[in-house]
């Protein structure tokens, strides 16, 4: 297909939203936070809640066993327990390189003594067939079979020595550096609406190492067997107690049970049996003709910040211009199709996606598991809105290590629950201010509230099915408490305790400042440390306290566990969460560009022993760019990163960011960083 001249610029380089660009506040969330936060209940801003976890490396080990076991017949262990607690978790953890120092370098920078480099881009063959990337040619089918758009979740399982798989979210496409002059979904021809499409999703890909060192390349010969692209077209289907119900039912799909495609997956994370969960974020956005939706979806639509009243068609990638049942006048229910934790055994290239409903339909931003101690299941996951909430999927079958059939069920019944936080300081203490109450932290306790299980639900006027597919609406009703935009979530493989990022909530006032979200005009972000009771998965309470508070350490509002905050670096909008074998929790942000006037990062930090609170910056990412992934291996000599939207307030040929190929648009890509004399990374 060949490329218009450029008719006019399309993003003017205007205000941050929260620390984000005005292209990303469009193209990804569909400009969620120019719009009233659709958290209209009148839930307290405290309360009660709960948790459990299993780190993605412990995940990770497990998996080889679980749904790959057969396929590739590597590895052992087992699920988490603190048991299986890594040499060197213990005692006083600290990092041991230098800082990377804030920039504005359209580039990856990594500290001195680490290398990097791009194992893959969008636009990258990756399916048989595929034709190599080529710019003024881009045609959808050439892009189903080429890695996708903005990578996201990035997860690695190795396969056999030196080689393994990779998978990768495409949250989201910035058309606006995909097509020169592109303005919007209403002015762009068919085929660059199906080339969107096809470049959301997630790829699964084959890399291997790169010599002896931490670095990783594409597999680009011979046969990759595992290689495979999923889209917004990909057949899934939807499974668990909503399956079929009457709000799932369309034209097309008369029975509820199967629906075409995933959009906006945005973080994610591994089960123990080694399969993926992505987590459908801003699906809203895709849709229009809302102010046509029959009266009675409005109030469930406006409540998932679908629009309902306007031109919904402004703006818009016009996805309904090639499949109409995007068109809520036409299908109101097909908006109940996304919204879900997908499942997908990257090990099995024919296994079709499922849409877990047992887990919730919310803006999830990732799904991260831990094993109870009876051995079921637990999920915790965030809904990233201004005051939406932090839930838990318990399952009621255990896990079976090695069971591949079993395992694939554990997700379709549980108890799903929604957390209620409640401070034991007087509130009368908490101004906003993020000014400590006297007893020195911002903590207290909690309580995981039941929503629903497979079979009963808990909520007055809600069926099971009803609590699974409008489960904001649910989770207001029972009083869960508001949070500051819950993104990731992540335990800890030492010691089981349980992290979620906060990224930010500028529209919190001093009176909705409570202990769990102490900062009103919360621009910088917050991570909130969680310990399960009898540190059990499947516990129905918890205590917690805030970890940080996040700013530039002069801010007084800031708080960095305490640590001495003069030997601490700035950090903004955490987002993603990951570990170290050693117990180091690793943060990525998105919105410091907006904040704290610097480029995204990969921060790093002990929350154990002398050095907890000591953050350090250990990469960061180029002009535009939020810091996606992360992912650390299991021997640890390799961090995966993903620098998202790159140069994102760009357009073709007026760039922001030319990274990494240094043409007239950025690629986003997957990056390895290594320790260049074969350390661990970190230490
Ligand atoms: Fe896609 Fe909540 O970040
Ligand atoms: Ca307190
Ligand atoms: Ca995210």
């Amino acid at each position: 297909m060949s490329q218009p001249a450029p008719r006019r610029r399309l993003l003017p380089l205007i205000s941050h939203f929260g620390g984000r660009s005005r292209a990303t506040c469009r193209f990804r969330c569909g400009d969620a936070c120019f719009h009233e936060a659709p958290n209209t209940s009148g839930n307290e801003y405290f309360g009660d809640i709960y948790a459990g976890v299993l780190s993605r490396r412990n995940v990770l080990r497990a998996g080889a066993v679980g749904a790959g076991a057969a396929a590739v017949g590597v590895g052992a262990g087992g699920a988490f327990s603190p048991a299986l607690a890594a040499p060197g978790g213990r005692g006083n953890p600290r990092l041991g390189f230098t800082s990377v120092a804030p920039n504005t370098i359209d580039d990856v920078v990594v500290p001195e003594g680490y290398d990097h480099r791009v194992v893959v881009r969008w636009g990258d063959p990756v399916l048989p067939g595929a034709p190599e990337f080529d710019f003024s040619r881009q045609t959808a089918e050439a892009q189903e079979k080429q890695f996708g758009y903005n990578c996201d979740y990035v997860a690695f399982v190795e396969l056999e020595r030196d080689r393994g798989l990779l998978w990768v979210n495409h949250e989201y496409t910035n058309e606006n550096l995909m097509f020169a002059g592109y303005t919007d979904g209403n002015d762009a021809d068919l085929e660059q609406i199906k080339i969107g499409m096809a470049a959301h999703g997630g790829s699964i890909v084959e890399i291997e190492r790169v010599g002896r060192t931490g670095a990783w390349k594409l597999v680009t010969k011979g046969r990759r067997r595992y290689n495979r692209r999923i889209t917004a077209t990909t057949p899934m289907r939807l499974t668990g107690p909503a399956a079929g119900d009457p709000l799932l039912r369309t034209e097309a799909d008369p029975k509820g049970t199967e629906v075409l495609g995933m959009l906006n997956n945005c973080a994610g994370g591994m089960t123990p049996w080694g399969t993926i969960l992505t987590a459908e974020e801003n699906f809203n956005q895709y849709f229009v003709g809302g102010e046509s939706a029959p009266e009675e979806a409005k109030a469930a639509l406006k409540r998932y910040g679908f629009a309902t009243s306007g031109d919904t068609r402004a703006g818009s990638r016009r996805f309904d211009r090639v499949d109409e049942r995007f068109d809520l006048s036409k299908h109101p229910n097909e908006a109940n199709r996304f919204g879900y934790i997908v499942e997908i055994d990257p090990f099995d290239p024919d296994y079709k996606p499922r849409k877990r409903t047992a887990l919730g339909r919310f803006k999830h931003e990732g799904a991260n598991t831990r094993l109870t101690k009876d051995k079921r299941v637990a999920v915790y996951m965030g809904d990233d809105e201004r005051f939406d909430y932090m839930y838990k999927f318990v399952s009621d079958k255990q896990y079976r290590k090695g069971s591949r059939r079993h395992n694939d069920t554990l997700l379709d019944s549980g108890t799903l629950y929604v957390a209620k936080l409640t401070g034991d300081s007087p509130a009368s203490q908490i101004d906003g201010s993020g000014k400590l109450p006297r007893d020195g932290e911002f903590d207290g306790t909690g309580t995981w509230i039941k929503l629903c299980d497979s079979r009963k639900s808990y909520v007055e006027g809600f069926t099971v099915a009803e609590v699974l597919i409008h489960t904001r609406l649910a989770a207001d009703a029972v009083g869960a408490t508001k949070m500051d935009r819950p993104e990731d979530f992540e335990a800890s493989p030492v010691t089981g305790k349980v992290y979620c990022a906060l990224t930010n909530n500028t529209s919190r006032t001093p009176e909705q400042a409570d202990e769990p979200n102490p900062r009103a005009a919360n621009k910088f972000g917050h991570i909130l440390e969680i310990t399960e009771r009898r540190n059990d998965a499947g516990a129905t309470s918890f205590t917690w306290k805030v970890l940080l508070v996040c700013g530039d350490p002069e801010d007084e509002s800031t708080y960095f566990a305490g640590y001495d905050k003069s030997k601490v670096v700035p950090i903004s909008s955490p987002d993603n969460l990951t570990f170290d074998k050693r117990g180091n929790l690793w943060i990525s942000t998105d919105g410091q560009p907006g904040t704290i006037n610097c480029n995204d990062a990969l921060h790093a930090v002990p929350v154990e022993g002398r050095h907890r609170g000591e953050l350090k910056t250990f990469a960061t990412v180029p002009v535009g760019a939020e810091c996606c992934g992360p992912f650390i291996t299991e021997d640890q000599k390799t961090v995966f990163i993903a620098p998202q939207h790159p140069g994102e307030d760009g357009v073709v040929g007026a760039p922001q960011s030319t990274w990494p190929d240094r043409g007239d648009f950025p690629r986003p890509s997957v990056v390895s960083i290594w320790h260049t004399r074969g350390k661990d990374v970190g230490v």
